[in-house]
């Protein structure tokens, strides 16, 4: 474990908020983390940190900022159609993405270029161009924190929903993924639901690969997304809001073009972005934060913005947004 005081945090957060932390906890192996619960989690506030790319610090934090960095793709099961991987919460999501196209394995290509790391995949249940990374899931491991005992999660058991899972909820701040296991297909499948992505597939007549596919979604993230090394930001900042039918049809009457796609339970998920767009909030700037230019649910640090100048960003959206339709965005992003 290495371990250090009084750590600057601006490299650690994809929005590139310079904020410090008391300490700084470096978790190198699993197995250091038993040790790592009695000596410090039971005894200070921290919080979980692995790519920094859907956290927004707000203040200084005084606790323990811990951050397992250990790597690692570990083939577990192998059958003639699928593999089991079982992969360390510290590898890049991106380095995964590589490994399977490497490999032939189906399943998570679609989710190519998303910033992070794999131990926070299944907190947010990741998810991009008609894919969640709950398909995908065989179960998680780590530890409860109250407890101090290592713990896996089968895939039902995470209670996976859009954007959230038991990592948000009963199990928020008492649990660490040490590893996540994945199983991947080895038959040849794409899920091409995305409009986007079919479109853009076609456009480019590219015969249909792990590769070709993982390509698209780059190419389509590199025109909507903003580089987090080149511009600050922590992805989709709000959840899509997800409304009663009634409600939707309500609004079509003032806003006919309004985007909006089934939900379970016959409700209906709207584009947070476009009603942000809709709000005047595209691009738009205030101070040294604002929104991004080709997707207005990403807000965006245009360089050395402040939490406060991002959290005034965000408020002024929700109190337009919501005079305007009537809805209340929920932040997507975790706050600490
Ligand atoms: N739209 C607008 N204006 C905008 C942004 C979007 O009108 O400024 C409209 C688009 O034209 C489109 C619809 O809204 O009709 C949906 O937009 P998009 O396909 O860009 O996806 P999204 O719903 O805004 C979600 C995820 C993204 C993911 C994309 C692609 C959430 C909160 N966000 O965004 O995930 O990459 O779908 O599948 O569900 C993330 O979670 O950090 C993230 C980037």
């Amino acid at each position: 474990m290495k371990i250090s005081e009084n750590q600057n945090l601006k490299d650690y957060n994809t929005f590139g908020m310079e904020v410090f932390a008391r300490r700084f906890l470096q978790i190198e192996n699993a197995g250091e983390v038993p040790a790592l619960i009695t000596e410090y989690l039971h005894q200070e506030p921290f919080y979980i940190l692995g790519g920094g790319s859907n956290t927004l610090f707000t203040k200084d934090f005084d606790g323990s900022i811990v951050h397992p960095v250990f790597t690692g793709i570990e083939v577990v099961e192998q059958a003639w159609d699928a593999v089991v991987l079982r992969v360390a919460a510290g590898e890049p999501w991106d380095n995964l993405i590589q490994y399977c196209i490497r490999h032939e394995l189906f399943g998570i290509e679609n989710l190519t270029g998303i910033p992070g790391w794999v131990g926070s995949a299944p907190v947010q249940n990741i998810g991009a161009y008609g894919v969640e990374v709950k398909d995908t899931i065989l179960k998680v491991e780590g530890y409860v924190i109250s407890t101090g005992k290592s713990l896996t999660l089968s895939n039902a058991e995470c209670r996976f929903a859009y954007r959230n899972s038991i990592f948000k909820q009963e199990l928020k701040h008492d649990f660490i993924i040490t590893h996540v296991w994945f199983q991947l297909s080895k038959k040849k499948h794409f899920t091409l639901s995305y409009q986007g992505l079919a479109k853009a597939l076609e456009e480019r007549e590219l015969p249909l690969t792990l590769h070709s596919v993982s390509d698209c979604v780059r190419k389509i993230r590199d025109t909507k997304l903003p580089d987090p090394k080149i511009v600050g930001n922590g992805g989709s900042f709000f959840k899509n809001p997800v409304i009663p039918e009634e409600k939707y049809h309500e609004l079509q009457t003032n806003f006919p073009d309004l985007v909006a796609y089934d939900a379970p339970d016959g409700l209906k998920k709207l584009s947070a972005g476009q009603l942000i767009e809709k709000a005047g909030w595209k691009g738009k700037r205030l101070g040294n934060a604002g929104t991004w230019k080709n997707q207005a649910l990403v807000l965006v640090n245009y360089g050395g913005a402040t939490p406060k100048e991002v959290l005034e960003v965000a408020e002024t959206i929700i109190h337009d947004v919501n005079s305007l339709f009537d809805i209340t965005l929920e932040m997507e992003i975790n706050r600490i």
